[in-house]
């Protein structure tokens, strides 16, 4: 009798495994991995500003104990305080739930949601959502695709046919901003899709930890603003704003409960079921409020974006200088993803390196889509680790960047070797 689920081996997370590659070869590279995978401002050299870190330091002696399940009082006050100032529907604490990130958030949603229902999630996407919805179901995952034709919106058309052949789909995904693609839904989108989501009542999860990270002079328009009375959820987190992804802290506001049993329901479930963990963890819940108030965290943000948005615009400059790749324009988040439509199929079926670097890499390149064999063997060449696209889901063949690097010459550096390593790989196949 096996220990684990049946499905339990599908789990995947692509943003990590390939760390693990990258660890295994390292010792026989002779030039240092340099971390593109994964997108942590601290591993690229962001550091937290002092001010930042004496307000932690001051509040850790208040911060020792467990807190309350559903999560500090008067910092869900505060977050409640801070969504009714944008327009849509309020919320008051008890709508706000806090976890160990959104991973977690993620990750116990999924946990509680009746196999017969269904989740439709965007492609390409995060692949926490697709790899939870595919285990619980123990099905293929379904998906609405986002168009590159019309600058990655929902192409709704496409939605609707899925949503009648699939009267199983209770909840929609939205990522907005996207991960991996860093692009945004448009008003009137959002707006149409609002409209489906009456039509099919659907509850809207809309996944907004990027929230803070919208580059001018471009509008950030968050699912509350459409929302009207449809049951939703947002999810927000700290983890992408304040350099302090080791914090583990996000949190779900629950929107419209009073219209809505179902989403009555499932939040009752999840607050039960984070009373079995006790609670979410206490300090970075307690520093919310005192580093959300303080003048200076709204500067800090515009720097930061001014930072990754200029990233994003070097990018667009060296790596759309080569013929055959399509660099998608972020507007939000710190990731590019580059498009390599006709990626040829890299040195067949075996890998091309030494005997004992082929060993090594064997299992992870049979079968291994054109984009992955990309990114293992410009890992193996110049040890650069990036995401292969085709791990969010969906048919996009290319990779996904992170554009965190701080230091100057290093970004320049990595992005001269990203073009080089393109150009061999797209001269293979002209010849
Ligand atoms: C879209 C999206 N949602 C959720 C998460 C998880 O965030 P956390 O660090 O809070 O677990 C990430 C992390 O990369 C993400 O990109």
């Amino acid at each position: 009798m096996p220990l684990t689920h049946h499905t339990a081996k599908d789990y995947a997370y692509p943003i990590r495994e390939i760390v693990d590659i990258a660890n295994s070869i390292s010792p026989y590279v002779s030039v240092p991995i340099r971390w593109e995978n994964i997108g942590d401002p601290v591993s690229r050299g962001h550091t937290m500003p002092n001010w930042m870190l004496d307000v932690i330091r001051d509040t850790l002696p208040e911060a020792t104990g467990y807190c309350p399940t559903r999560g500090v009082e008067h910092t869900r006050e505060f977050l409640a305080g801070l969504h009714n100032l944008e327009s849509g529907p309020s919320i008051q604490a008890k709508d706000i739930l806090f976890f160990n990130g959104l991973g977690d958030a993620i990750a116990s949603l999924m946990s509680v949601l009746s196999p017969e229902i269904r989740m439709i999630v965007p492609e390409p996407g995060y692949p926490s959502y697709s790899t939870l919805e595919a285990l619980r179901c123990d099905k293929a995952c379904i998906s609405y695709g986002l168009d590159n034709a019309h600058d990655w919106q929902i192409n709704l058309d496409e939605l609707e046919k899925k949503l009648k052949l699939h009267p199983e789909i209770r909840l929609l995904l939205l990522l907005q901003p996207s991960n991996p693609l860093g692009t945004l839904m448009s008003l009137s989108t959002m707006q149409g899709l609002a409209e489906i989501a009456k039509k099919y009542s659907l509850i809207v999860i809309s996944d907004e930890i990027y929230r803070e990270h919208v580059f001018e002079p471009q509008e950030f328009v968050s699912w509350q603003a459409v929302a009207g009375n449809l049951p939703s959820i947002l999810l927000k987190g700290i983890s992408k704003n304040l350099p302090w992804p080791g914090a583990r802290c996000g949190w779900m506001e629950f929107l419209n409960c009073q219209f809505s049993g179902e989403l009555c329901e499932l939040q009752n479930v999840l607050e039960k079921k984070k009373m079995l963990e006790v609670c979410a963890t206490t300090l970075p819940q307690l520093v919310i409020p005192k580093l959300f108030s303080d003048l200076r965290l709204k500067p800090w943000f515009e720097e930061s974006n001014r930072f990754y948005s200029s990233r994003q615009h070097q990018v667009q400059i060296v790596l759309q200088k080569v013929l055959g790749v399509q660099v998608i324009k972020a507007r939000a988040a710190f990731y590019t993803s580059v498009l390599i439509p006709s990626i040829p199929a890299c040195y067949a079926d075996k890998p091309p390196f030494d005997s004992q670097m082929n060993a090594i890499l064997e299992k992870n390149w049979i079968n291994a889509s054109h984009d992955t064999r990309f990114c293992l063997w410009l890992l193996v060449e110049t040890g650069i680790c990036l995401v292969p696209l085709s791990t969010f889901g969906g048919s996009l063949q290319g990779f996904r960047m992170t554009v965190l690097q701080r230091d100057e010459t290093k970004f320049e550096k990595l992005l001269l070797d990203i073009q080089a390593g393109l150009k061999r790989i797209l001269m293979q196949k002209a010849a």
